[in-house]
């Protein structure tokens, strides 16, 4: 019985590959390769060259991951007016879909339109919003995206005013007894990982700490085991 209680009360941070940092001359080999591991998500980066300074990839690409990935598809769009692709997501097998807060004018409307397509609903900060300004919308957010380094690029370092942001938000959900999950991304490793799960992180996204890593697998391991307590 106590032992049941103990794992009860374990705490299990989502580990969520971002498959922006993969081969994508062999997509289907390393989408296995996170099947094959302890990881929890798969995190779809996609970037539209105006809301962020950078391209990644589009629908016919997430179309292919969709078709071997058998995890979680958490799509962070990184796009202005997110809501005219908001079914397009959905029928290409996206789970989660996180829209930034800076792209939305009318966010409310945004989250229940991502809900009412049968996905979770996500919002992601840039390290310059505060997450004050969810207090009037967090009972309708199923995930905050706090970002940890400006969005647009794998393999930048972690903004080191996260773990503030994390505390504050945890509290935020806390007094509003909502229900939203915490995800960070942006230059996790195992060297912030622990920290972040203790400030309140549920979700941890990593990209060029997992696939850059001689062992991937491994690497994925290990960050489940130091998040778990
Ligand atoms: C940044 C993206 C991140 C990125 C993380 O704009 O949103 O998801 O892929 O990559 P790393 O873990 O390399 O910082
Ligand atoms: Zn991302």
């Amino acid at each position: 019985m106590l032992n049941n209680k103990l794992l009860l009360q374990m705490k299990n941070t989502l580990i969520a590959p971002s498959v922006l940092a993969a081969d994508f001359a062999n997509l289907q080999r390393d989408i296995e390769m996170i099947n094959a591991s302890e990881a929890d998500w798969f995190h779809i980066d996609i970037m539209d060259g105006v809301f962020v300074p950078n391209i990644s990839f589009g629908m016919p690409v997430l179309e292919a991951i969709s078709k071997h990935a058998k995890k979680t598809i958490d799509v962070h769009l990184m796009i202005v007016d997110p809501d005219r692709y908001i079914k397009t997501f959905a029928d290409l097998g996206a789970n989660v879909l996180t829209v930034h807060y800076e792209a939305c004018t009318h966010l409310h409307r945004t989250l229940q339109a991502i809900k009412a397509s049968g996905m979770k609903a996500g919002v992601a900060l840039n390290p310059h919003t505060s997450v004050t300004l969810l207090e009037d919308v967090i009972n309708d957010i199923d995930l905050v995206c706090i970002m940890s380094v400006n969005p647009g690029f794998g393999g930048q370092s972690f903004i080191e005013n996260t773990y503030e942001k994390v505390r504050q938000l945890k509290a935020l959900i806390t007094k509003k007894g909502a229900a939203t999950q915490i995800e960070i991304d942006g230059g996790v490793t195992n060297k912030n990982a622990k920290q972040l799960a203790e400030a309140g992180a549920d979700v941890l996204v990593a990209g060029s700490y997992v696939f850059g890593a001689q062992d991937p697998i491994a690497t994925v391991a290990d960050l489940k085991k130091l998040t778990a307590f």
